[in-house]
C-alpha cells in the first residue's frame, strides 16, 4: 500500500491490541480473564454521571472552544493549585481527548525532523511512537529491575545532546509503577533549563501513589522551569473515566496556544458532555479517588504475593499505577517458549488469560499484569497462569 512513510515508523498500540484479542475470544463465548487492560474496573463516580446527564438535559451538546470550556480549564488549574500549590491561568491549560492527545499535541508542536526526545524505558508505547510520528527520534534511557526501575537523573542528563528538544518523564510509570524522586526531577529541570529544552511530565497516574512519598513534580517544574515545563494528566485513571476521553496539558501560554492551533485542525474540543463530567470529577468530592487507591493497594499486595508463589517469576512491588511488571524469563524458558510475546499469546489461547507482553514496552522477558480488576478475577488469573506454566513445563521437560 502506498501509505505515508510515517506509518512505517509505528506499530499499533500493543495494549489496545491485547484488549481487542481478549474481546474477540469473549465474543466466541470464552471466559477470558483480562489482566491486559489499563483501565479501572470501577464505575465512574455517580456525581460525575449526574453532571453528564445534566449537560445533555440542558442541551449542552454543541461545539465548545477547541481548548475546552473556561469552567473546565479553571477546574484543571484549580486541582493543580489545591493539590500541588502551583498557579496556572486558564489560558495555560488545554483540555484534550485523554492524556494521550495532550502528549500527541506536544510531540507535533515541539518536534522537527531529527529532533531527539529523551525518555526512560520500559515505557508506555505511545510515548516513543508519537515522537516518531512527529519526525523526532526517541532516545531511551533504560531503568533497571535491580533498583526497582527507579528513574535516575544522571543518565537522562547525560543523554542530552545539541539535538535534544525535550525530556518526557512518566511518573508513576506505566508499566513499571516506579516513581522519580523530587531530587532527580529537580536535577533534570535544572539541566533542561541550562540546555534550553522542554520537560514534559506525564502525570496520568499521579493520584495512584501508594506511600506518602514526596512527589510534587508540578511545584518543582513550575519553580525551576516555568517557561519550558508542561504537565500532562487526565481524568481517565484517577476517576475511572477512560471512555470519556478527557485529559489536559498545562504549561506556558505559547505552547498551549500552539497545541490549540493543532487541535483546532484535528479533533477540536473534547466532547461537551465529557467536559461537564470532568468539571464534576475535578471539583467534586475526592474521597472516591482515595477509596479506589486503597482497593488497588490491597489487590497489588495480594496479586504480588500470589504470583511469586511460583519462584520462576520475579517482581518488584510497584509504588504507583496499577500494574505488576514481572520478569518471567525463567517461566518462559521452562514452558519451552522463546519470548514473552509467545508466552502471552499461548497463555491467551490456551489458558484464556490476557496479559501484555514486555516486548511492547521495550522490555523483552517481562509482562505487564494489570490489577485494575476484581480480586476474584486476579485470583483466577494467577491460578490459570500457574497451571499454564506447570503444565507446559512438565510437557517441555518430558520432551527433554
Ligand atoms: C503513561 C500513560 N500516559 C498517558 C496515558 C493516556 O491516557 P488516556 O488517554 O486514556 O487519558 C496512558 C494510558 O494508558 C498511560 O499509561
Amino acid at each position: 500500500m502506498n501509505f505515508a512513510q510515517r506509518m512505517g515508523r509505528i506499530v499499533p498500540s500493543p495494549t489496545l491490541k491485547v484488549t481487542a484479542e481478549a474481546d474477540k475470544l469473549r465474543r466466541q463465548g470464552i471466559d477470558v480473564v483480562d489482566l491486559g487492560a489499563g483501565e479501572p474496573d470501577f464505575g465512574t463516580p455517580e456525581h460525575v454521571n449526574v453532571a453528564a446527564h445534566a449537560a445533555i438535559d440542558a442541551h449542552f451538546t454543541k461545539y465548545t472552544p477547541s481548548a475546552g470550556i473556561l469552567e473546565l480549564r479553571e477546574a484543571i488549574a484549580g486541582r493543580y493549585r489545591e493539590d500541588y500549590g502551583v498557579s496556572y491561568a486558564a489560558d495555560e491549560v488545554i483540555a484534550t481527548a485523554g492524556g494521550k492527545q495532550a502528549l500527541y499535541n506536544l510531540a507535533m508542536v515541539l518536534c522537527d525532523d531529527g529532533d531527539e526526545v529523551i525518555t526512560h524505558g520500559p515505557f508506555w508505547p505511545s510515548i516513543p511512537d508519537q515522537i516518531k510520528l512527529a519526525g523526532g527520534t526517541p532516545v531511551i534511557v533504560p531503568a533497571h529491575r535491580e533498583d526497582g526501575f527507579t528513574i535516575h537523573a544522571d543518565p537522562i542528563i547525560h543523554a542530552i545532546t545539541p539535538r535534544t528538544k525535550a525530556i518526557i518523564i512518566n511518573s508513576p510509570c506505566n508499566p513499571t509503577g516506579a516513581l522519580i524522586t523530587e531530587e532527580a526531577m529537580t536535577a533534570i529541570a535544572d539541566a533542561a533549563a541550562r540546555a534550553g529544552i522542554w520537560v514534559i511530565a506525564d502525570l496520568t497516574y499521579e493520584k495512584l501513589i501508594y506511600d506518602p512519598v514526596p512527589h510534587n513534580l508540578p511545584r518543582i517544574l513550575s519553580e525551576r522551569l516555568r517557561d519550558r515545563a508542561i504537565l500532562c494528566g487526565a481524568t481517565s485513571k484517577a476517576y475511572a473515566m477512560t471512555g470519556w476521553r478527557c485529559g489536559w496539558a498545562v504549561g506556558p501560554k505559547a505552547v498551549i496556544a500552539a497545541c490549540n492551533a493543532l487541535q483546532g485542525h484535528s479533533t477540536s474540543n473534547v466532547s461537551s458532555i465529557a467536559q461537564k463530567a470532568a468539571v464534576a470529577a475535578l471539583t467534586g468530592p475526592q474521597d472516591g479517588v482515595t477509596a479506589m487507591l486503597e482497593e488497588y493497594r490491597v489487590r497489588r499486595d495480594l496479586v504480588w504475593e500470589w504470583l511469586l508463589e511460583d519462584p520462576r517469576f520475579e517482581c518488584v512491588k510497584p509504588r504507583g499505577a496499577f500494574y505488576l511488571f514481572p520478569y518471567a524469563a525463567e517461566a518462559v524458558a521452562a514452558c519451552g517458549l522463546r519470548t514473552t510475546a509467545e508466552f502471552a499469546e499461548a497463555l491467551l489461547q490456551e489458558a484464556h488469560v490476557a496479559l501484555t507482553a514486555g516486548e511492547g514496552f521495550d522490555a523483552p522477558g517481562y509482562f505487564r499484569l494489570s490489577y485494575a480488576t476484581s480480586r476474584e478475577q486476579l485470583r483466577e488469573g494467577v491460578t490459570r497462569i500457574h497451571e499454564f506454566v506447570h503444565t507446559r513445563a512438565r510437557a517441555a521437560a518430558a520432551r527433554g
